[in-house]
């Protein structure tokens, strides 16, 4: 008997960005043959996307804010992944590529099953809305997530798809190290201060983005194990105390170095990779983090 991926072919959106390259090591580990995997990217000549070519698999060149390229990306294609990308100029048009990839799906007429990522507490916000008032801390960006899980539910009840949503923590192995880092936290490389909104106390969901990957992999491959779940992919709730306390650890030559000013939602969820993990020797995150504070990783002596 055939297993269920030699049926499969997978549509990777946000394949060239950090869940979708994820998403795709992690189906190449599980043997999917890179030729059943094809890749969505607005600019095929990028060096990204040159390496997806190279590694086989079929780089389409497509544009979710563009409904007509997206029916030809959609052909024959049975397992989509679907990453809304979040512009924090205009978060709301997120839910409306989600729809343009819904309606050239239902054009093309041979998807089956559709794993969506947004964001850990995406879900919360009717609660937030009630409870915080019309102007939470964060809105725009929860809200445009939040519509795109009602819209993909509704859709998938009437296009007769089994769907799976995801939601990632905040990424671990990037929020530290340039240069998202810069974005986040503008005072750290400078001054090694984590300066946040939250209280001390407040714990959020981080999670190795290597292990979202891992997660989308299984939802799509296994879609019937995975239909209708709805799963939040966290490795630990951190404070930002605790955040400072781990790299203050791993990056021992630091001592006291990181001054935490305040926030908090609550995560929780699976046990994955946690933020000493993510910044174990080795990796290549911990090599940007003794990069970015000008330091040379010890190495064992012989
Ligand atoms: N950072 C976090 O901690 C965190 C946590 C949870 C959720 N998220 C959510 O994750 C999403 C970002 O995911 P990521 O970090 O994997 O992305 P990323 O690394 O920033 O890459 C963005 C991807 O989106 C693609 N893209 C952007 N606009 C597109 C368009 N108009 N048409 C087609 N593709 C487009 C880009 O492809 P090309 O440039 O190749 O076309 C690229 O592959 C955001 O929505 C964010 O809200 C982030």
């Amino acid at each position: 008997m055939s297993s269920p991926s030699t049926q499969q072919t997978f549509l990777i959106t946000g394949a060239t960005g950090n869940q979708g390259l994820s998403t795709i090591t992690a189906l190449l580990s599980l043997s999917i043959p890179p030729s059943q995997i094809h890749a969505l990217t607005r600019t095929p000549s990028s060096p990204k996307a040159q390496r997806l070519l190279s590694l086989g698999l079929t780089v389409i060149q497509a544009d979710i804010s563009h409904p007509s390229t997206l029916l030809p990306a959609l052909q024959n294609i049975t397992s989509l992944f679907i990453l809304p990308f979040c512009d924090m100029s205009a978060p709301y048009l997120q839910s409306t590529h989600l729809s343009n990839l819904l309606s050239a799906a239902k054009a093309a007429g041979s998807v089956k099953h559709i794993v969506l990522s947004t964001v850990i507490c995406a879900e919360l916000h009717p609660i937030w809305l009630r409870e915080r008032g019309d102007s939470y801390l964060g809105r725009p960006y929860y809200e445009s997530k939040f519509l795109c899980e009602e819209v993909l539910r509704k859709e998938a009840e009437m296009g007769g798809w089994s769907y799976a949503i995801v939601r990632p923590g905040w990424y671990s192995n990037t929020h530290y190290v340039p240069p998202e880092c810069g974005n986040h936290f503008p005072e750290l490389v400078g001054e090694g201060v984590l300066k946040v909104s939250y209280g001390v106390g407040e714990r959020v969901g981080h999670v190795d983005v290597r292990d979202v990957g891992e997660v989308v992999a299984d939802a799509l491959v296994h879609s019937e194990k995975w239909r209708g779940r709805e799963v939040d992919v966290v490795g630990e709730n951190l404070g930002i105390g605790d955040v400072a306390g781990i790299l203050a650890e791993v990056m021992k030559e630091l001592p006291g170095v990181f001054e935490v000013k305040i926030t908090g939602i609550e995560g929780m969820g699976l046990k994955l990779r946690g933020l000493k993990e993510t910044f174990a020797e080795g990796t290549e995150e911990r090599r940007k983090l003794f990069e970015m504070w000008g330091l040379e990783e010890k190495k064992d002596e012989e």
